[in-house]
């Protein structure tokens, strides 16, 4: 896959057709000009070029080593160069809010694709709606989730968040995210993640696009630890991508939309912000291809827990116990003797907010479909549907491939708290419940009526 996906964007300089680099949270280095990266020193007294040295700090300085994450970018003019930040008017449904006055629905909650715009007016600013939150971005803990729907590249502006990471999950169609570190071409069935501050905007080379975003208040997401299941496995770190250095040189308008403590701001320079011409370090956006992921499962008996299928962890200060985890459910054998097979019964201390990349998932039988989201809060019982169960306790357990399908989760400690547009949304499917509507009585042995 390497270099294969990873198109130069227009006018864009320095990344050409070369290989992305590799692996996660690797030490890179990367220059789109010969010569503009500094050697031996981060900060020289002059810079090539008259290039301005700028460090991006995604951890705190004094992180310890193992979690330190910083890059350095060598620029055309330097990121603080800009005039004061107004609010946007634009984004509206972006962070419309928890319903902060209103009780949190304890209810299980089922929404229906968004539609794709037409027009080509919607870009992925205008086309982002947040779904639900938690925590705080001021205190560095919690996630919100947004959905997106656009059908128009995004022109001479550039985006940001100030609040968090972005995990990009596409559900339809290509997005090109051309970042201040370089260009990454990302596709259904792929993931990326933008680093917290980095600005970026979206192109759409293929047309209209949909897809969900998880922007991720807390620690930065990591790749989790593997246990007795050893070295390798699940997400291998060598599958994930890093974009060389590359810049525009383009004297033009362009509106920096920053997203801080939940609102949009907005300020305009003359200049594009994507003249980084060469950057070193360990915080840069990254690319990975979930047709890479390992799976893991039974050769034996019973549904493993799903944390099996953990890609990414933002771990909390309670060991164990993940800010946010990112978890797919990938095309894989079934093989489990005297088992239900597909997941079981269940109430979760977690909050579980799932999504649908392709194909079908193996608990419903219908009503959650590709482009399509479901959020049970903590305690809120879920589990198959009643066809899914009936079919399930019925199943020859022969050996049985499930190919068509992605679905994933973000899984998080704290309540996911749906935003006001979220629990009002046409989208939300009123009849929810009634998929576990239906399930016949155990009969035990004793007759009905002589239990005392
Ligand atoms: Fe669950």
């Amino acid at each position: 896959m390497s270099g294969d996906v990873s198109a130069t964007a227009p006018g864009w300089q320095g990344q050409g057709d070369r290989a992305l680099l590799t692996g996660f949270g690797n030490h890179h280095a990367s220059e789109a000009v010969e010569g503009a990266l500094p050697v031996g020193r981060n900060s020289p007294q002059r810079v090539a070029y008259g290039l301005y040295a700028e460090q991006i700090s995604g951890t705190a300085f004094t992180a310890p080593r193992h979690e330190n994450r910083r890059s350095w970018l060598y620029r055309m003019r330097p990121a603080a160069s800009h005039p004061p930040f107004t609010p946007f008017a634009g984004g509206t449904l972006i962070a419309a809010g928890p319903l902060a006055d209103e009780p949190v629905s304890p209810n299980r909650l089922r929404w229906d694709p968004l539609a794709l715009p037409t027009g080509g007016t919607t870009d992925f600013i205008d086309g982002l709606i947040t779904y639900a939150t938690n925590g705080d971005a001021a205190i560095g803990q919690g996630l919100t989730i947004h959905l997106y729907a656009a059908d128009r590249s995004m022109m001479d502006r550039a985006f940001v968040s100030a609040d968090g990471e972005l995990l990009f999950v596409p559900q339809q169609g290509a997005v090109r995210l051309v970042t201040e570190m370089g260009v990454l071409d990302v596709e259904p069935l792929q993931i990326a993640i933008v680093p917290r501050g980095v600005r970026f905007r979206v192109e759409l080379p293929a047309g209209s696009v949909r897809g969900y975003l998880c922007e991720n208040h807390g620690a930065l997401l990591r790749l989790p630890e593997l246990g007795p299941i050893g070295s390798n496995g699940l997400a291998n770190a060598r599958d994930f991508e890093v974009p060389h250095a590359g810049f525009e040189d383009v004297d033009r308008p362009c509106t920096i939309v920053q997203k801080f403590m939940g609102r949009l701001h907005a300020t305009t320079i003359d200049h594009s912000p994507f003249d980084v011409v060469a950057w070193h370090g360990n915080l840069a956006p990254v690319r990975y291809d979930l047709r890479r992921f390992n799976a893991i499962n039974t050769v034996s008996f019973d549904h493993p827990d799903p944390s099996i299928f953990t890609v990414l962890t933002s771990p909390s200060d309670t060991a164990g116990v993940a800010n946010l985890d990112f978890v797919i459910f990938p095309p894989r054998w079934m093989v489990a003797e005297d088992t239900f097979r597909p997941p079981w019964f269940h109430r979760n201390v977690m909050s579980e907010f799932m999504g649908l990349i392709a194909g079908e998932y193996d608990a419903k039988a219908g009503g959650f479909v590709p482009g399509g989201a479901s959020l049970h809060n903590a305690m809120s019982g879920h589990g198959p549907d009643v066809a899914s169960y009936e079919a399930a306790i019925r199943a020859d357990l022969r050996p049985h491939r499930m190919a068509d399908t992605m679905a994933f989760m973000f899984e998080s400690r704290y309540v996911l708290r749906p935003t006001r547009w979220a629990m009002n949304t046409p989208l939300l499917q009123a009849g929810y419940d009634a998929c576990w509507d239906g399930f016949r009585k155990a009969q035990l042995p004793m007759t009905e009526g002589t239990a005392r």
